[in-house]
């Protein structure tokens, strides 16, 4: 881990340690995989423009987020099937997160339980994710679950009706290994569950994710979840507009990382238009490709209130563990932090678009 000191580092130890199927259902994309690669070339596009003599001998990047303090805008995104990674899976992602001072949001085809997570690592900060099931009451029986698992946040994800195109996902014949499951759908009525991940079997459906789900679904998720709710996989400013009149609390710009449709465009790269059509009215996050401390800067700096990163932290569990985790965390808060003494930044309200070169 000494030679770790950046995020893409973490990668070919991840590649090196992975079994081909577990590496190629991480790694793949939709399609020809343009989303996936155009989420990380866009930030290498956009240029800073530092201001210099400042006193940036103090920093502080914590943030206040749906209620809570956070010490810094960095959180994990949801990952499904952490166990194809390390064997104690998420549990192992939850202490990293803790130890790494990051919200941590599982995803609902984890394969430990919510209940498990927060009792074996009490003190990390959870959201959870949900698929929305097309059993409503089952559905409505899963919010209460979370709620009760003391759960902050619950994140619906909004961009997928059907599961994107994954060639090479296919192609590695993806499958959970046996004695893995999805451990918080156990429960659900059988004539859903009867398939896999195997996408070529099912035509475009997928029994776990709901084609018919619409804006009523939100809203009435809204009401009946007693706890904030976050849309995850808005691309567009119109549905900005239309998620902050159903009663979500915040909205995550996300493109699935380039795992659904693909060619549509880098998250950065509609950030801006977004944030401006929603004017404050809730915080935005962001994720996708998302690398360096730099990257977070720029997507703050385009008005992100925090940002996720998906595979960097779980290429940090499969090399290390929850160490892997937290050191994935760190050396990018680091590297946030030294973007920002450099742009003479101290603290997430002082940055601007004004450090971004038009
Ligand atoms: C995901 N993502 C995802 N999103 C979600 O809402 N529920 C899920 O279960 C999953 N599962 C999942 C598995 C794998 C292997 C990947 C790579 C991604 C999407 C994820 O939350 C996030 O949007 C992207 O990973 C962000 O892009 P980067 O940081 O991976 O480039």
């Amino acid at each position: 881990m000494n030679d770790i000191l950046r995020l893409t580092d973490f990668e070919a130890a991840a590649k090196a340690k992975l079994p081909t199927m577990a590496w190629e259902y991480l790694d793949s994309a939709a399609g020809d995989e343009l989303t996936k690669q155009w989420n990380a070339d866009a930030y290498d596009r956009i240029q800073l423009s530092p201001n210099v003599l400042r006193d940036v001998s103090k920093l502080d990047i914590s943030l206040n987020l749906l209620g809570d303090t956070l010490p810094h805008p960095i959180l994990l995104a949801p990952i499904a099937y952490h166990k194809l990674f390390l064997p104690f899976g998420a549990r192992e992602t939850a202490r990293g997160a803790m130890v790494g001072n990051a919200v941590y949001c599982v995803s609902t085809m984890s394969n430990t339980t919510i209940e498990v997570i927060a009792r074996d690592v009490p003190e990390a900060k959870l959201w959870y994710q949900l698929y929305v099931q097309r059993d409503r009451d089952y559905t409505k029986s899963l919010i209460e679950r979370i709620a009760a698992a003391g759960v902050r946040a619950l994140v619906v994800t909004v961009d997928t009706p059907v599961l994107g195109n994954r060639f090479r996902e296919t192609r590695a014949g993806f499958h959970l290994p046996e004695g893995l499951t999805r451990a918080m759908l156990e429960g659900l009525p059988p004539e859903l569950q009867i398939s896999g991940h195997e996408t070529d079997l099912q035509g475009i459906y997928y029994p776990l994710c709901d084609p018919k789900l619409s804006w009523d679904d939100i809203e009435w998720i809204c009401k009946t979840a007693k706890l904030p709710v976050v849309l995850k996989g808005i691309m567009t400013p119109a549905d900005a507009e239309r998620a902050v009149h159903t009663g979500a609390q915040a909205i995550i710009v996300s493109n699935h990382g380039g795992r659904n449709l693909d060619t549509v465009p880098a998250t950065i790269n509609v950030l801006s238009k977004i944030v401006k059509q929603v004017d404050r009215r809730m915080p935005v996050l962001v994720d996708g490709g998302i690398r360096r401390g730099t990257d977070v800067l720029k997507a703050l700096a385009l008005g992100a209130t925090a940002v996720m990163i998906g595979r960097p932290y779980v290429w940090g569990l499969a090399a290390g563990g929850a160490t892997g985790v937290s050191k994935c965390l760190n050396l990018l808060e680091k590297d946030l932090k030294i973007a920002m003494a450099l742009c003479g930044l101290t603290k997430l309200s002082e940055i601007s678009g004004d450090i971004i070169t038009q």
